[in-house]
């Protein structure tokens, strides 16, 4: 079974080949964080625009890097929600298109179930059900993956996710966009123990998360210093703060899953590919005796080969959709 993948929820255009759910033929991605970069931000109309630029080509590398024609695959699958409306659309105008002139299904993709599907990428034996921790630049949740197709959300942000935590940090302390790979390599020199930041309260459900009052302490912190001229310690401030995302993300997932009788737990998302996340979880998940998983680095990040992984999974279990698809900003798992 051959699956092509096609993500364009964010910034970066990406496409793959997957056969048989787990073995990735080719994965292309075309970001485009250099022209971000210079906004301090994602723009969502030249998000939308150098999508529509570069998904063309692409998908010919991916469909020649992988040796397989269209006629060759299976189905064609899309991230449809949740991202930026008009990013979506470009990757879900062009899987109809696709879709349509070639006669193949189209599949429907979660872009959350996609980051979780990058584990059984990593895995051979992983197999549902277990639960999943996602933290990214738009998301934290904790999911129960039920099934291949069938999630339960156990707990979600409030407010700020992880990863825009990371990055607004970051550009506080004058990092570059995306900043949360800039705070973890500063942490590397850092001392988590100069700087002690709050973990929040959280009234209601217990595992759901807020990290906007963390956020908000360290831009004031920066602040602060700032205006008395006193300048602050950033690689402890870095290391300060990437020790209490990853408390704060450990302590929550670990207590759900004690809680729901889960021996199994996996990371996904692009704050997975942070040092102090995936060594913390490692550690915490050895001490209690959990089987703990986590994507390879390079899959972390947004790709095409998550969807078209999630896609072949999608495709077994018979969920298509027809030339009514559309995207959809904000989707929650339950879903769909
Ligand atoms: O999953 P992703 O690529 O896009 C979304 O679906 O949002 O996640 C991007 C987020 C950004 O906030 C980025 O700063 C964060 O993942 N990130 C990291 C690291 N690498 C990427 N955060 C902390 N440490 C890292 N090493
Ligand atoms: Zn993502």
């Amino acid at each position: 079974m051959l699956i092509l993948g096609i993500e364009s929820s964010c910034d970066e255009t990406a496409v793959s080949v997957v056969k048989d759910c787990r073995e990735i033929k080719s994965s292309v991605i075309s970001t485009q964080i250099e022209e971000h970069k210079k906004y301090g931000g994602v723009v969502p109309e030249i998000a939308s625009r150098r999508h529509c630029e570069n998904i063309l080509d692409v998908t010919r590398q991916a469909l020649d890097t992988a040796g397989v024609t269209l006629a060759e695959l299976d189905a064609i699958a899309v991230t449809y929600a949740p991202g930026l409306i008009g990013a979506l659309l470009v990757g879900v105008s062009f899987a109809k298109g696709l879709a349509m002139t070639t006669g193949k299904p189209l599949v429907p993709v979660h872009h959350i179930a996609g980051h979780i599907a990058t584990n059984y990428l990593t895995h051979p034996q992983l197999e549902p059900p277990y639960l999943c921790l996602v933290a990214s630049g738009g998301h934290s949740h904790i999911i129960e993956v039920v099934s291949y197709t069938k999630f339960k959300v156990i707990g979600r942000t409030r407010d700020d996710a992880a990863g825009e935590c990371f990055d607004k940090c970051a550009r506080a302390m004058g990092f570059p966009y995306p900043g949360g790979v800039h705070i973890d390599n500063a942490s590397q020199t850092g001392d988590p123990s100069e700087f002690k930041l709050p973990h929040p309260k959280v009234a209601g459900n217990e595992f759901d998360f807020s990290f906007s009052g963390l956020k908000t302490n360290v831009i004031n912190l920066i602040h602060n210093s700032q205006q008395k001229n006193i300048q602050l310690n950033y690689n402890n401030l870095s290391a300060s703060i990437q020790k209490t995302i990853a408390e704060i993300l450990t302590e929550k997932t670990l207590k759900s899953a004690e809680n729901l009788g889960y021996k199994k737990i996996a990371l996904a998302g692009g704050v997975s590919a942070n040092s102090g996340v995936r060594a913390m979880m490692s550690a915490e998940c050895r001490k209690r005796g959990f089987d703990f998983y986590m994507p390879e680095k390079p899959l972390c990040g947004d790709n095409g080969a998550m969807i078209a992984c999630q896609g072949s999974y999608n495709y077994l279990a018979g969920i298509t959709a027809d030339e009514s698809l559309n995207a959809i900003a904000t989707l929650s798992m339950e879903d769909i």
